[in-house]
């Protein structure tokens, strides 16, 4: 009897459906985040200037009439994306293989199906794994330090304070994580299949084009992200 009620129970469940909709919103905004930040942390490439004024702007200097900045404003951004982050990385853990067995049963299945799809979601799997921890260590670093952000102060992060190694394995881990997660978001919620478009000419489909689309995305964050990395480890190298 007690059997029965409990499988009642367990089947009516929408818990697990709901964390995969807090996942997948959770995910969106932080890929989104991410480009932008890639953006707006990629402007040293065009000068200390350029990278000091965006500083600033994120400051929201503009409301001040002196032109100084709050960093108010970025600390409580920042606490905004750790939640996030945090709450992200959580619902991501449901999907982890949580054994060596489990683990090594889905290597096996990604060398027998050979699908691409399949491996994209173990290099989130691993991706991922590598945020948690280095992530969350600049995450810290933004929360604790948010009015010390300027060419200078951020070049020093790199190399007196030794971020250099820590910030060019993050910028690998999150531009695939973030990228491919869009990709598997699009996919998942079918958000472009009734598109038309996907379909004329020979753009051969959303899930064709989407994923040539994911691919030029990737190398362009990559290659900005690398720059600016470059650029930071040259001024820091100078101070
Ligand atoms: C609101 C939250 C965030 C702020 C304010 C922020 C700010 C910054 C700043 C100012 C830099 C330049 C280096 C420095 O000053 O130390 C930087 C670099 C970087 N951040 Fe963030 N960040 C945030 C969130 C994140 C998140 C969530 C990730 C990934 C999980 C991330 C990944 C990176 C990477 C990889 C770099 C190095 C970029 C490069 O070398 O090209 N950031 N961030």
């Amino acid at each position: 009897m007690e059997s029965l009620i409990i499988h009642e129970k367990i089947k009516k469940s929408r818990l697990p459906a709901r964390l995969d909709l807090i996942q997948s919103g959770t995910g969106l905004i932080l890929g989104l985040f991410m480009w932008v930040h890639m953006m707006l942390v990629g402007s040293i490439v065009l000068g200390k200037g350029v990278f000091n004024f965006v500083a600033k702007t994120m400051e929201l200097s503009f409301l001040s009439s002196t032109g100084h900045g709050y960093p108010a404003a970025v600390f409580f951004a920042v606490l905004v994306i750790f939640t996030l982050f945090i709450i992200h990385a959580g619902l991501g853990m449901r999907k982890f293989p949580i054994s060596w067995k489990q683990h090594a049963i889905f290597r096996n299945q990604m060398g027998m199906m050979k699908h691409e799809d399949t491996n994209l979601w173990y290099i989130q799997v691993v991706t991922a794994f590598i945020m948690f921890f280095l992530g969350s260590v600049h995450l810290y670093v933004m929360l604790t330090n948010p009015g010390q952000i300027n060419a200078e102060l951020s070049a020093a992060r790199f190399i007196t304070h030794n971020m250099w190694p820590l910030y060019l394995v993050l910028l690998f881990a999150v531009e695939l994580h973030g990228t491919i997660g869009l990709y598997r978001l699009a996919m998942k919620w079918g958000w472009f299949d009734k598109l038309e478009w996907f379909n004329q000419e020979d753009r051969g489909g959303a899930r064709k084009y989407l994923k040539v689309l994911k691919n030029r995305l990737t190398i362009f964050f990559l290659a900005l992200g690398l720059l600016a990395w470059l650029v930071f480890t040259v001024i820091g190298i100078r101070l």
